[in-house]
């Protein structure tokens, strides 16, 4: 039965944008409207939740808020004929966690058209420890697969590799029979990485590149980068003709210093990845994927730890500060 309260993570910003927040009890009908109550096994910790939960804007439309853009967990309620109670499922993305009340929490309601049904072969906190950052490095893989970039191109050099996105991204693309180039700004991560199936280790400086010239030499067949700024820039300038270089992360800045030279001189493709408004269909056939055949053999590497409700506070802070490795994944129910 479903019960009239439920525990979650609450953040409040106060007039003067003080930004305080607290695990609370509420009454159920605080949750917004939808087709479907899901109660809420497991969740994780994206950079977007940490600018959620510090109150940054962008993120959260409206305080307080729930964060967490992503929820594991089991149909409580359901007016879709297509979800069934008890069935198991994900969301991630959509407005989950932004404009509407996110996944730590014991419950979210949400529209059925943002459901997926849980593949089999994949647990629930398993799922977890892909979460958005998985379905944005699966998405990047099948945007490489979709422009023609196999394995017999050449090198893929993945950015921010020990980040939630970059090591799943690392892990698949080795997976999938590429050969991997991890750039990182961690100075001990190179075990990490390799045994996430890197078979090349570089320093952030190593895609950083001041000299100003519109191209660089040709280094590598495809990109999953996940910093943007002048990372971005160096890559899409050393990038093999024909190559693809995928776009799905800022951490590293907004701005896009560049010249054309690399589209027109040598058709580099650069594929921009939204895995928030993911249609649903093709988010399906992901997850299936990711669940089967690029599966990596040992998911649990990248799982860094689990924390609960209460033990935010800490991860939020280091991964705002670009510190954590891998992925974190938030235990709801206790
Ligand atoms: N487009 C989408 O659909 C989508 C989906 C998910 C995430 N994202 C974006 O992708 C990015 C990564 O997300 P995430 O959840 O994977 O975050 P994360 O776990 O914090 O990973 C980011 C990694 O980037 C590196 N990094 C941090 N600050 C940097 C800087 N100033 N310059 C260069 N590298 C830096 C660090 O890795 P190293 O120490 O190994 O370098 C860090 O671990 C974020 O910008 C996020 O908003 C976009």
């Amino acid at each position: 039965m479903t019960p009239a309260e439920f525990r979650c993570y609450l953040v409040n910003r106060d007039a003067e944008k003080r930004v305080t927040a607290e695990v609370t009890t509420l009454p159920l009908d605080r949750l917004p409207a939808g087709d479907v109550l899901i109660r809420v096994q497991c969740s994780s910790l994206n950079f977007k939740d940490a600018l959620a939960a510090s109150g940054r804007p962008g993120v959260a439309k409206t305080y307080p808020h729930v964060p967490g853009i992503d929820a594991a967990g089991v149909v409580a309620e359901s007016r879709s004929p297509q979800l069934q109670v008890g069935q198991e499922v994900i969301v991630t993305g959509y407005d989950l966690g932004a404009g509407v009340w996110g996944g730590y929490s014991e419950y979210i309601r949400v529209p059925a058209g943002w459901v997926v049904p849980l593949p089999q072969g994949l647990s629930l906190p398993e799922s977890m420890i892909y979460g958005t950052a998985g379905l944005t490095a699966a998405m990047s893989l099948e945007a490489l697969i979709e422009q023609g970039i196999t394995p017999d191109r050449g090198e893929i050099v993945v950015t921010g590799a020990t980040g939630g996105v970059g090591s799943v991204a690392v892990a698949l693309l080795a997976k999938a029979g590429y050969r991997v180039a991890a750039v990182t700004g961690k100075p001990d991560a190179a075990d990490y990485l390799t045994q996430l199936g890197a078979t090349t280790i570089l320093d952030r400086e190593a895609v950083n590149d001041t000299s100003g010239k519109p191209l660089l030499a040709a280094r590598w067949a495809g990109a999953v980068d996940t910093v943007g700024g002048n990372t971005l820039a160096t890559i899409i300038r050393s990038t093999e003709r024909l190559g693809c270089v995928t776009a799905s992360g800022l951490v590293g800045g907004i701005e896009l210093p560049l010249t054309v030279m690399p589209f027109i001189l040598r058709g580099v493709k650069l594929v921009g990845i939204d895995s928030a408004e993911y249609p649903l269909a093709r988010r399906i056939a992901l997850w299936n994927k990711m669940a089967k055949e690029w599966r990596p053999e040992k998911l649990e590497l990248m799982l860094t730890r689990v924390v609960g409700l209460s033990q935010l506070a800490e991860p939020i802070r280091e991964i705002l500060a670009g510190k954590i490795r891998g992925r974190v994944v938030v235990k709801v129910e206790s």
